[in-house]
């Protein structure tokens, strides 16, 4: 079988900085995230061999921790509010709409590869509500309908 090989070259120097600072395996994490987008198996299997501990516990904080993806995330990474006042203005007709349209739930990824859906609590702009957020550009005041044609017109684009 044919794993594929994470090039662990960006992870150095953070590890050179990090690795032996106790109490510092979240942060190596979360630059571990920004760099390859999740945490692919083999990055945790690195990052624990040299800060010293073991895959499981590397692997236990890691889905501890909602902040963190154990699978790769979609081109489009949709952040639907379900703060205080998106959910008051409709937030959850909203997500629903765009979860039956992608046909995914939370935290997954479309077959296609194209979008990731997450539920995320409040996502600044309240004003706006009811929010999502794709690829960090807000879309507000949002009615079920507005929100899927958002999503077709991103299809299209990309099927064009
Ligand atoms: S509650 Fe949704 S942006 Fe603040």
């Amino acid at each position: 079988m044919n794993i594929p090989q994470s090039n662990f070259k960006p992870l150095e120097p953070i590890l050179t900085e990090y690795a032996k600072i106790p109490g510092s395996l979240i942060t190596i994490l979360q630059k571990a995230q920004e760099i390859y987008g999740y945490l692919p198996k083999d990055v945790i299997y690195h990052i624990a061999e040299k800060v010293g501990t073991t895959p499981a516990e590397v692997m236990g904080v890691a889905t501890f921790y909602s902040q963190f993806r154990l699978a790769p995330i979609g081109k489009y990474l949709i952040m639907a509010c379900q703060g205080t006042a998106c959910h008051v203005n409709g937030s959850e007709r909203v997500f629903a709409a765009v979860s039956e349209y992608l046909g995914i739930e939370s935290g997954k990824t479309t077959a296609d590869g194209l979008f990731t859906l997450e539920n995320v609590a409040c996502l600044g702009c309240c004003s706006l509500a009811p929010v999502i957020m794709i690829n960090g550009e807000a879309f507000g005041n949002l009615t079920p309908e507005k929100a899927v044609s958002i999503l077709k017109n991103l299809r299209e684009k990309e099927e064009a």
